[in-house]
Formats: structure tokens, sequence, C-alpha cells
């Protein structure tokens, strides 16, 4: 994508795993591969033209589209007689557990801002994502969307109102595997209980509050051992085929854990070291070719950074 002038900006909007097991909607981090490329324009009248150049159909309205919606709130807040058009070359696929929609909505507005002389906080760009976010799935999460943006892994201690806490991590690598079958968001959230037993809800805290201190401490093993959800994962594994075997045997070749991410299909394993990390992404490989399952795999790194612009 060619830079023509400065009212345009390109974008590389990374991928996301968000929960990571244990904590749904409210922990996520942010990865180098795979990631969006979008080319923003600055419009001189107050409206919104999305193009896709990936095949990927999505709609073009920007009131339906996960890259207008959060554009429209932005426009909405500064007034006056400013639009943008935004073209999309999606790397990730929708509905494939990665941030797809989150990368749209995260690398539009990071864009807008830039163009607009950043006149919007990251935690400004995060409120404004999730409209995006309410379009793909019904609900405003800010799980993907808050570590597209800040990068590294983020913490949401709270929505309304919005508190987005940065939590440092060590350097870890993470391997992905999406099956290729489409789990859309909204049936993901939709087959999920809406009660836990106290005694699902005090491990699935501690195990969140194990994470987020082994991230800080840098202990691995704390991170290995709290990497376990004991209410959300038992329900959606069904939608995923070899689930199970998949993370038994990632963690017996050496991964500290991993679980769903996102909603699903794919899968995740973090790791200490690229070794253990490729020999993590070889087994998956295996056990989805053994099921003659299409699939595709990233061997990527924790992304400190989020969206970035690109010179
Ligand atoms: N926290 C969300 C969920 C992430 O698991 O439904 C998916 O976008």
């Amino acid at each position: 994508m060619e830079l023509h002038n400065k009212s345009e900006v390109v974008v590389h909007a990374p991928g996301t795993v968000a929960n990571l097991v244990c904590g749904f909607d409210v922990l996520g981090l942010c990865l180098h591969e795979p990631y969006d490329i979008m080319r923003v324009r600055l419009l001189d009248e107050a409206k919104i033209i999305i193009t896709s150049v990936d095949g990927y159909q999505l709609p073009t309205d920007p009131k339906q589209n996960t890259a207008g919606a959060p554009l429209i709130e932005m426009l909405i807040e500064i007034g006056g007689t400013k639009g943008f058009e935004v073209i999309i070359e999606k790397r990730i696929k929708p509905g494939s557990g990665i941030g797809s929609s989150a990368a749209s909505a995260a690398g539009a507005v990071v864009a807008a801002n830039h163009l607009l002389g950043n006149i919007f906080s990251k935690e400004d760009m995060v409120r404004f994502a999730m409209f995006g976010e309410k379009v793909a799935s019904g609900v405003k999460h800010a799980d993907n969307v808050a570590p597209c943006i800040y990068g590294g892994v983020t913490l949401i201690r709270s929505i309304h109102p919005l508190d987005i806490i940065t939590i440092p991590t060590p350097d870890l690598y993470v391997t992905v595997v999406h099956p290729q079958i489409e789990v859309r968001t909204s049936d993901a959230r939709q087959i999920l209980r809406k009660e836990v037993l106290l005694k699902d809800a005090i491990k699935q805290w501690g195990n969140i509050g194990g994470l987020v201190a082994g991230f800080i401490k840098n202990d691995v093993e704390l991170i290995g051992r709290s990497l376990e959800d004991v209410i959300i994962e038992p329900v959606r594994s069904m939608l995923i085929p070899g689930f199970d075997e998949v993370k038994k045997r990632c963690k017996q070749a050496g991964a500290l854990g991993g679980g769903i991410s996102g909603s699903g299909p794919s899968i995740f394993m973090l790791s200490t070291t690229e070794h253990t990390a490729k020999q993590v992404e070889a087994i998956m490989i295996e056990i989805y070719s053994n099921m003659n399952l299409a699939h595709h795999t990233y061997v990527t790194t924790i992304n400190k950074t989020g969206v970035t612009i690109q010179p």
C-alpha cells in the first residue's frame, strides 16, 4: 500500500488473544503475527467510506462494519465536517478467535486519531473501538481492543467506567493454531451459562490473580499453573475438534499452558523458548493433519507496541 499524502496513513493492526484462559472478558495479549493492513484517508466531508480489498465480503455499511462503527462515534464526538475513507486488507480471518474484529476497530481509531493530530488518549480510543466489538458480537468488551491499542497484556478491571491496566510481561513465545472452522463470537457467548457456582468462581479469581502476579513477577511456573479455566473452557471447548488432545500434548512438550484464543476456534500456547514453541506448532499440525482439518499456525511473540503507524 502506497502512502500518497499527509492526509493518509497506513497502519498495521495486530491480532490478539483474549481471555488468556481464566480471564474471560478481562485479560488479553497482543501478537506480532498475524496483522491487518489498513489505509485510512481524512475526508473534508462528514462521511465514512469502507472498502475491503481481501475478498471476505464484510459489510461496507459503516454502521455494520467493525471499523466503521467506532469512527461514527469518533465523528459524533468531534463534530464538524471531517470524515474518513478506510481501505482494509484483512489478514486475520474473521471468526478465527484471534481478534479480527478488534484489529479492524483498533486500527481504524488509531489511524483516524493520528490524522486528527492525536487528540484522543489510548483509553478514548478503546472506548470508541468497543463499538466495533458490539457490532461483531452484540456486546461491548475490551479484552481484544485494549491489548491491540496498548500492546502487551492488558487487564480490563472495568468497562463502566473504563479502567485499563497494562501488565508487564516476560518475553514469551505464543503458538497459535487456527483450525479452519468458523465460530461466531455471538454464538460462543450465547452457549455460556449465565450463573457460576461459588466454588468455581473462587478457583477462577485465584487463577486470574495468579496469572497477573506471574506476569509481573516473571514467574513462569506461576503463569503455567494459573492458565486454568473452570468456567468457560469446559463449555466452549466442545465447539473445537481436537482441543483436549492439543492442550494435553502441547503441555507435555513443555508449553507453560494455554487454551482457547478468544471465543475460538483458535487455540494458543505460551512457551519460554522458540524451540518449545516450534515443537508445540509441530504437534498442532500433526493433530489437525491427522484429522484432515485444514489449519493455519503462527509462532510469534508478545507484541508490546500494538497498532503501529507505518512510515
Ligand atoms: N472475551 C470475548 C469472548 C473475546 O470470549 O467472547 C472474543 O471476542
